[in-house]
């Protein structure tokens, strides 16, 4: 297949551009690299040994997605491209509503006018309400989002259900990860995010380089059995391969499909450092920190559609995701950077 990648050079593209390239796939990937940057592409072409198409641009260019696929017969696109940090949202809810949901809607529009059909979506367990039980399955409630990030992927959930349900030739696949961590085994591809990570693992792995002085643990009186958050971390590289998975099951599914990306298994900060420290021989400095407004006790997936429906479920272990987390930013200290 010819798969269009956008946001293809940021955290979650890039892997998924080495899985597909890596099943026999060709790759078109778009990003405006307002995230990211293009070293990722090159490491996607040295871990890989092929070539794939890169186009430089926004989303919102409907033009420069028209020229994609007028230069390329492309079968299905996965859309990634996104802005994604839930605190910047709630300061620039224009900016992000504007981008997640202008992107979104200006893609669905070249795909029809283009005639391609299949569409795999990244979505995310913010989407579902905080009231629900644990584990969360995808018929669990949805809405009441607490912060523009989740309520822009909440819109854009309905915007390509309705995409969907309006030609019965067309197949969607919206996938909701949980917490997507670690980096590609090799050491050459990762997470590389801009600035003061927010994020549980990024910010584990620059405190040990030495690069933040300590872990802010938020918050040990959480009704968990440590006291400290719980989440369902999941490997990239099984998160990655979760998205070739949904585009073999639309093939023969119109409509829209909705599956959790996750492990089904919760685990706690407190979990997450001692197994890094175990796992590398190394220590990271923590202190506890008072709780992060909008962060939940304990969020993890009901593993089980995906299992049975999907047929793809995450096997790599929190020790595979320590280890490989801190392989990539031990080999690589500023990230894609020289
Ligand atoms: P990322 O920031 O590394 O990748 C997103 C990429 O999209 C970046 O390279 C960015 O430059 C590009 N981009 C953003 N807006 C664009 C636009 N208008 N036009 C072109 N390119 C644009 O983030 P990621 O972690 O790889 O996330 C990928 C997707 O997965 C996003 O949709 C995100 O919301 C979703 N998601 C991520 C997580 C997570 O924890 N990483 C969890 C749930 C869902
Ligand atoms: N945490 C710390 N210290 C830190 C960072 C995080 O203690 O410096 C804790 C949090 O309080 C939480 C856990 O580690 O208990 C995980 O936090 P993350 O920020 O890594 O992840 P979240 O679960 O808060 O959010 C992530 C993505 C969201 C996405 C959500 C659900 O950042 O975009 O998962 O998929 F919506």
């Amino acid at each position: 297949m010819k798969v269009l990648v956008t946001g293809g050079a940021g955290y979650i593209g890039s892997h998924t551009c080495v899985e597909l390239l890596e099943a026999g796939h060709s790759v078109v990937a778009v990003d405006n690299l307002c995230n990211s940057g293009k070293k990722s592409l090159d490491r996607v072409r040295e871990i890989t040994g092929k070539e794939l198409d890169f186009y430089e641009g926004d989303l919102r260019d409907e033009g420069l997605l028209e020229r994609i696929f007028r230069q390329h017969k492309i079968d299905c696109v996965i859309h990634f491209a996104a802005l994604k940090a839930v605190g910047e949202s709630v300061k620039k809810p224009l900016e992000y509503y504007g981008n997640n949901i202008g992107a979104t809607l200006s893609l669905c529009r070249a795909m029809d006018k283009a005639g391609v059909r299949k569409l795999v979506f990244s979505s995310s367990a913010t989407v579902y309400s905080a009231d629900n039980r644990m584990p969360l399955s995808e018929n669990a409630k949805t809405g009441d989002c607490t912060n523009p990030y989740g309520w822009s992927k909440y819109i854009c959930e309905r915007i390509v259900s309705d995409f969907a349900a309006s030609d019965n030739s067309r197949r969607v696949a919206v996938l909701r990860y949980f917490n997507p961590v670690g980096a590609h085994p090799s050491g050459k591809l990762g997470e590389d995010p801009k600035g003061v990570p927010n994020n549980l693992m990024p910010y584990i792995t620059q405190t040990v380089l030495g690069r933040r002085e300590c872990l802010n643990i938020f918050g040990d009186d959480y009704p968990t059995p440590d006291g400290t958050g719980v989440r369902d971390y999941i490997h990239i590289v099984d998160l990655a391969r979760g998205h070739l998975s949904a585009l073999e099951y639309i093939d023969g599914r119109p409509g829209v499909s909705v599956f959790n990306l996750g492990t089904g298994k919760g685990v706690s900060v407190r979990e997450m450092v001692a197994a890094f420290e175990k796992v590398n021989g190394v220590t990271v400095p923590c202190r506890i920190a008072p709780r992060r407004a909008g962060d939940l006790a304990v969020c993890y997936a009901d593993a089980e559609k995906s299992a049975k429906e999907l047929g793809w479920s995450a096997f790599r272990t929190i020790e595979d995701m320590c280890r490989d987390s801190w392989n990539w930013q031990k080999n690589n200290p500023n990230g894609f950077e020289e």
